[in-house]
């Protein structure tokens, strides 16, 4: 009897184990055949890790979130895995749309599809986005439903054109320099993408609601990152935007989450430098 309690115990440890093993790996990508190849190099390839700093420098990565990753990446390869991951996916879903980096005038997303009444709302007629995007805000809507959420698409994809219109429109009733702070010029809108959408009233009572609460904390586990948040004006270039998201995909919404302190402007910027010094 004693024998089988000790043996049942032991097979419990085991699965008890092995469990959070899987755990502790779940946010790395499926990737798992460069873990001996990444492994080696961070033992064995110092210039490998020691271009980070110049990337960090380059991408102007606050002090305290580039110390933690490369203190990380001393003991846990994590960081490099699931970058390596990320630069395998889709370009466009990392491709670095701000300020200072624009997209040509012709560029339009090849697989726009319109947004449909559904598990989300629609605030008018042909508001669409990329099919990817609009397959994540499908299962997200339904996961905010279900937690007794209703979401509301107001604004998606937007030609260089559109934003040029809404841009002057905003230059006309607000003057230029507030304009500015919330209104992109063309050619450096995310939304331009197909990969951006604003929620709801697309102004700071959205702030109030139970869904923009909602999004802020479970936007994420959908691939969606809020890109202008509260406090970072002086990083983004713009006031803070609760409704405005951008879908990045999965691996990258949780690299946001995990490594950059959930600022997606750091991130993009760091994938940014990464690929320009890199030349990867
Ligand atoms: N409101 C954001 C910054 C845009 O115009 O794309
Ligand atoms: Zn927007």
């Amino acid at each position: 009897m004693r024998f089988y309690l000790v043996s049942i115990f032991f097979l419990l440890l085991i699965l008890l184990l092995s469990c959070s093993r899987k755990e502790a790996v779940k946010y790395i990508p499926d990737n798992s055949e460069d873990i001996p190849r990444i492994s080696a190099d961070l033992s064995a390839n110092e210039p490998f890790i020691s271009i980070l700093p110049a990337i960090f420098q380059a991408a102007e990565i606050p002090a305290n979130l580039s110390r933690a990753i490369q203190e990380d990446l001393s003991v846990n390869p994590g960081f490099i895995l699931d970058l390596l991951g990320i630069l395998r996916g889709d370009p466009y879903l990392r491709l670095l749309v701000d300020k200072r980096h624009s997209l040509p005038q012709n560029y339009a997303p090849g697989d726009l599809v319109e947004l449909r009444d559904g598990s989300y709302r629609i605030s008018r007629a042909s508001l669409m986005l990329r099919r990817e995007a609009a397959a994540a805000l499908d299962e997200m809507a339904a996961a905010a439903r279900t937690a007794g959420h209703t979401l509301v698409a107001s604004s998606s994809y937007r030609s260089y054109n559109y934003q040029s219109e809404v841009y002057d429109r905003n230059v006309r009733e607000m003057g230029q320099q507030a304009a500015d702070m919330e209104s992109a010029r063309p050619g450096t809108s995310q939304h331009q993408l197909g990969l951006a959408l604003d929620f709801g009233s697309i102004d700071d009572s959205f702030a109030q609601t139970g869904e923009s609460r909602w999004l802020a904390a479970n936007a994420s586990r959908f691939g969606w990152s809020l890109s202008y948040p509260s406090g970072y004006e002086e990083v983004t270039g713009y006031r803070w935007e609760s409704w405005h998201y951008r879908y990045v995909g999965r691996d990258l919404a949780v690299f946001i989450e995990n490594y950059f302190g959930g600022i997606q402007q750091y991130a993009l910027r760091f994938i940014y430098e990464w690929e320009r010094q890199t030349d990867s």
